[in-house]
């Protein structure tokens, strides 16, 4: 922020290495409801798009941030997709390794308006990235980990980062197992600020899933030394609080999911994360880096596929 309060039109861009699984997403839009096994149902809408971590990094380079993605593809035809969606959007490759045909991780996503289904191939997108290596080679001031196969194969990466002067998020995504996990758990303690949604914040913290939003973000924020915790709760929007920053410790913020005619809540929660950051590395108070989150997933969800509908930074100054 400014001295006199006004937010700056065109704020300092970051250098960011976004890293995390990134698949090639088949988006079979506006489902009248699942097949059963052994039936086929017909999508009347349907979208190819890169998909995981490159939904955050396309968001974060259309706001006008230096993005890297650190991830792994097969070298085919799926790969070539996400290859060129991300190259197209000014996203910097040099950090995604290419792995044998046929490898590419791809995700079948069966959306209706309200809820989604998906089934995955990860691929190579198991392969750990070496962290070690990217750091060395990079001058990012942030690190996004998109995911928690970054987690489980590098628990000790804030650590590292913050050893390179980077700052660093994480979004750990759904699974049921993973989340449960001590190397999981690590680098939720230790990231800077983590942005689960509430089914994956429940898991984390062995909370049932009735526990409310404002609970669960005020145990997650306990079980951290520091930074900010945030739990994001589709169209309820998202709450906030800060461990030892300038926001009393315990205080917890919430921000409303502006209303928004919803088509495809795929990526919401990743242009989120790239909505929230953009803000967070501008200065901005928590409150408006979580009204910011919610603005850009609310959009994320009005158009198919994850970043298709993630907002430009004119965008986001002209909104209304
Ligand atoms: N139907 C909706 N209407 C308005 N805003 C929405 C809606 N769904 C999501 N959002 C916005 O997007 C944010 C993130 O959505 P959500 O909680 O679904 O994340 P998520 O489960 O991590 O999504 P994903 O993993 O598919 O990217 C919400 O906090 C809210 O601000
Ligand atoms: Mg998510």
């Amino acid at each position: 922020m400014t001295p006199g309060g006004a937010t700056p039109l065109t704020p300092t861009p970051t250098r960011v290495v976004v890293i995390g699984p990134v698949y090639c997403d088949l988006v079979f839009g506006d489902l009248a409801r699942l097949p059963e096994w052994g039936e086929e149902v017909f999508a009347e809408r349907f979208a190819v798009a890169p998909g995981g971590s490159a939904i955050t990094a396309i968001a974060l380079a259309r706001l006008g941030h230096r993005v890297s993605l650190a991830a792994t593809v097969g070298h085919d035809a799926l790969g070539d997709v996400v290859r060129h969606g991300l190259a197209a959007e000014g996203v910097d490759l040099s950090w995604v390794a290419l792995r044998a045909p046929g490898t590419t991780p791809v995700t079948a996503a069966l959306t209706a308006a309200h809820d989604r289904a998906f089934a995955t191939y990860l691929g190579a997108g198991g392969d750990a990235v070496d962290v070690a290596a990217v750091l060395a080679g990079s001058d990012a001031e942030h690190v996004h980990v998109a995911g928690f196969p970054t987690a489980l194969a590098q628990p000790t990466l804030a650590a590292r980062a913050h050893e390179h002067g980077a700052t660093v998020s994480f979004d750990p995504g759904w699974d049921e197992r993973a989340l449960t996990l001590p190397a999981v758990r690590t680098l939720v303690r230790e990231a800077d600020v983590v942005l689960p949604n509430r089914l994956e914040a429940a898991r984390l913290l062995g909370a049932p899933d009735d526990v409310t939003s404002a609970d669960l973000v005020t145990r997650l924020a306990t079980l951290r030394p520091r930074g900010i915790s945030v739990v994001k709760a589709g169209g309820d929007g998202a709450w906030g609080a800060v461990t030892g920053g300038a926001v009393a410790d315990g205080a917890v913020l919430h921000a409303q999911a502006p209303n928004v005619m919803a088509l495809d809540p795929t990526g919401a929660g990743d242009v989120f994360d790239a909505g929230f950051l953009d803000a967070w590395w501008e200065g901005v108070t928590l409150e408006h880096c979580l009204a910011r989150g919610c603005w850009f997933g609310a959009r994320a969800t009005t158009a198919y596929g994850g970043a298709s509908a993630a907002p430009t930074r004119m965008e986001w100054e002209a909104r209304a």
